[in-house]
């Protein structure tokens, strides 16, 4: 069975979805750098073990990501699973796990990485917004993409209406997607990212329109 740790920093709402979906993996940890996320809380609530590693607490990037490292080596991880985890990572740490982390954002990328996207998603006047599953790399918010979530904007739309919407997509695609990589119906190889034994040219679509 999968061994996935989950990465947050805030009120762990994709943490739930994923507790929620019953995995075929298991969730054997969850690490948080803010010692007041709510995701602590809700993994606590589950049975599941958490660990603060409260980046202020350490000199620099790497001692802090190597107190993670050897947390998620400690139990043993399969996959991690960054869910508003809203710290860059070190290229040292990314490196280690290349292949095994992915993450969740809110926009179809490669549109708005980094900060803010629902509102610059509306500044811009764009008609599709959405959310994004993709492997990390050392470069921000660009490693490939598995999934998208795609959503049209509506004209009473605002950032928080916004931000509402992408979430509940983030909700349905994110466990679907940790579910592929536990049946091996997603796989990271050398030869590219495998999607049920093909490669994978393009992220699967998902759409609220
Ligand atoms: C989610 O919307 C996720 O896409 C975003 O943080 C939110 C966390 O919500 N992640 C990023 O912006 C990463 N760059 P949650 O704590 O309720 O799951």
């Amino acid at each position: 069975m999968i061994k996935i740790a989950v990465l947050v920093s805030g009120s762990g709402s994709n943490l739930q979805a994923l507790i929620n979906a019953k995995l075929s993996g298991k969730i054997v940890g969850v690490i948080s750098n803010k010692p007041e996320a709510y995701a602590l809380e809700r993994a606590k609530q589950a049975n599941i073990q958490t660990m603060v590693i409260a980046h202020q607490q350490y000199p620099h990037r790497e001692a802090f990501d190597d107190a993670m490292h050897q947390q998620l080596l400690d139990w043993d991880v399969d996959l991690v699973v960054l869910a508003g985890f809203m710290r860059i990572l070190s290229a040292k740490f990314v490196q280690a796990w290349e292949g095994k982390m992915i993450n969740i954002h809110p926009s179809l990328l490669p549109n708005y990485k980094g900060m803010h996207t629902h509102q610059r998603v509306l500044n811009t006047g764009d008609v599709y917004h959405g959310c994004t599953i993709h492997y990390v790399t050392a470069e921000l918010d660009a490693g490939q993409a598995l999934a998208q979530g795609v959503l049209q904007v509506a004209q009473h739309d605002h950032a928080t209406s916004l931000a509402q919407r992408v979430h509940t997509l983030e909700h349905m695609i994110y466990p679907q997607v940790v579910e592929w990589i536990c049946t091996g119906t997603i796989q990271h190889t050398a030869l590219g990212v495998l999607y049920r034994d093909q490669i994978m040219q393009k992220p699967i679509q998902f759409c609220k329109l």
